[in-house]
């Protein structure tokens, strides 16, 4: 099984990995060195540190053995095929995680490796990100009946929140300006897989997404390889921005969330960011619960 789309996990599938993240949580030596041997290859085409550095660790504290690429070795659809490529890492890995810009590489490798394909972030989704940020919602409140409002850019991150909130009956409303709200493509999918009555709403209005809301999320205004338009977008965003004002229109005991990395000024502030209720660095630690919990998933029996 891979994990290219938050998705392919189906609804039980995204029950038991989040159930086993919270176990492997509370109880990090139950499963230390619980698959020994297994090779996990973590290729990058993009710059990372969270996801780097917690699947690394994460893999290293099953027992198995992380092997990191970078793109300009490897040179992924530039020196050979993103086929010959997988094909390859087949022989060697048991798993096979890749970040990369094209959404479509993912796909086609999972279509010809045995091994079971990870997304660590595409242009379309960032699936490990959504298991933690569940994790982290979680901690907060059930996730059935929480409303989650996330303010930006309809993105990779937005996404895979977006699928995997309402699969677990958490409402998700997205705030973002027009012309950069999730795709029709991706809201059918999230809509198609809501479970217990959760909603989504698209507005143009930040306020309106946020009013009384359990959790306010925000991403970058321009993600990796969108640099050039950083300045356009500052502009765009503007009033998009979470800051202490906005933060004040969501529930009262209200967490604030944010992937990382933070552009500081920019979507948020540091009064946001810092606030006692910031569960930023929560979210960060849990992207290496949340991912071993998927690596003893996706190799069990
Ligand atoms: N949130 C996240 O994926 O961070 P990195 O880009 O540092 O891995
Ligand atoms: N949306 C951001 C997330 C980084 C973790 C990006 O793709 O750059």
């Amino acid at each position: 099984m891979d994990f290219v789309n938050v998705a392919d996990l189906g609804h039980q599938g995204l029950i038991d990995v989040l159930e086993l993240a919270k176990q492997v949580k509370t109880d990090r030596a139950e499963v230390a060195g619980s698959r020994p041997g297994l090779r996990v290859g973590l290729f990058f085409e993009k710059p990372s540190t969270r996801t780097r550095v917690s699947c690394e660790v994460a893999a290293a504290d099953l027992g198995m053995v992380p092997l990191v690429l970078k793109q300009d070795e490897v040179g992924l659809g530039k020196r050979e095929s993103v086929e010959d490529v997988g094909r390859v890492l087949d022989r060697y890995l048991d798993v096979l995680a890749f970040r990369v810009f094209d959404h479509q590489n993912l796909v086609r490798m999972a279509a010809i490796t045995d091994a079971p394909v990870i997304n660590l972030l595409s242009d379309l989704e960032h699936p490990c990100q959504a298991l933690a940020d569940l994790q982290t919602v979680a901690e907060h409140k059930p996730l059935q009946g929480a409303t989650v409002a996330f303010v930006g850019d309809g993105n990779n991150v937005c996404n895979s929140l977006m699928i995997a909130g309402v699969m677990m009956g958490t409402n998700i409303r997205v705030a973002s300006p027009a012309g950069n709200e999730p795709s029709d493509a991706m809201l059918a999918v999230a809509r198609g897989g809501a479970t217990g009555g959760a909603e989504i709403t698209v507005t143009n209005d930040p306020a309106e997404a946020v009013a009384g809301a359990d959790v306010i999320y925000t991403d970058v205004w321009a993600s990796m390889g969108q640099e050039a338009e950083a300045a356009e977008r500052r502009q765009r965003f503007q009033t998009f921005q979470v800051n202490a004002a906005l933060f004040e229109q969501a529930a009262n005991d209200a967490i604030f969330m944010h992937c990382l990395p933070a552009h500081r000024g920019d979507e948020v502030t540091d009064d946001v960011a810092d606030h006692a209720r910031s569960r930023i660095f929560d979210q960060a630690e849990n992207r290496m619960h949340a991912f071993k919990a998927l690596l003893l998933y996706l190799t069990q029996g």
